[in-house]
């Protein structure tokens, strides 16, 4: 019996051998990643997201943006002229889980911010036929009613910061004022408004 005969004839040595291949390559790709600046370090000009932009970004998730929308420009130019510049790592190290998704059913949104006036957002997310009408996006019009306790917003500062992000003992402190009141489409149109723009000033 050649020395192949036995692997393929012994499925859990074959499996052992298998893990051990595949793991060569994703170590290779993977590790270094951990202890290259570029990705690890803040773009210059990264700020932490505020109370209330933090809060929007949790309603993001809730409702469910990211399987529609993607927040990672590629580096190809058909994405570049779409979007403006490529996404960076160092955009991202806030984000905490990150949001780049891979479904398109609408437009990127990594460099959204700025690009249209909060009065748009606000039309567009209560019924996105006001301001696109051929748009498929669904229409989220309880953001408006939907108030923030901001009973939470501290807790889940204090959290972040745990991993690495850079809040002061101020913006907890603060976070609940700065959320209490505020409705639902407040905090997602400033979560909105502030994606991809530390790289547009600097530029
Ligand atoms: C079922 C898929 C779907 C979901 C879910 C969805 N969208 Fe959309 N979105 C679209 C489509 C399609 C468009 C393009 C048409 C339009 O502008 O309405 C769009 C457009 C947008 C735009 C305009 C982007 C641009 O550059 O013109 C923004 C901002 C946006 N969506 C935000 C959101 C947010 C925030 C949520 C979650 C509350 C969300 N979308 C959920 C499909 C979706």
């Amino acid at each position: 019996m050649n020395k192949h005969e036995i692997i393929e004839k012994n499925i859990g040595l074959m499996a052992l051998l298998m893990v051990f291949a595949v793991s060569i390559g994703g170590l290779t790709q993977i590790v270094p990643l951990f202890f290259q600046k570029e990705t690890t370090q803040p773009v210059e000009g990264l700020k932490p997201y505020t109370a209330l932009q933090l809060e929007g970004r949790d309603i993001y998730i809730k409702e469910g943006c990211v399987s529609c929308h993607s927040q990672m420009v590629r580096p190809f130019r058909a994405e570049t002229e779409r979007y403006g510049h490529y996404s960076v790592a160092g955009e991202s190290v806030y984000d905490h889980p990150f949001l780049w998704g891979s479904k398109r059913t609408g437009p990127d949104l990594a460099r959204v911010g700025g690009r249209y006036s909060d009065d748009w957002h606000r039309a567009h997310l209560y019924n996105p036929r006001n301001v696109v009408p051929e748009s498929k996006m669904p229409a989220y019009p309880w953001l408006v009613e939907n108030k923030l306790d901001g009973q939470d917003t501290a807790t889940k500062m204090k959290a972040l910061h745990a991993v690495g992000v850079p809040y002061t003992q101020e913006d907890m402190a603060g976070a609940r004022d700065a959320v209490k009141g505020k409705t639902e489409m407040d905090a997602l149109v400033a979560y909105l408004q502030v994606l991809g723009t530390s790289l547009k000033s600097k530029r």
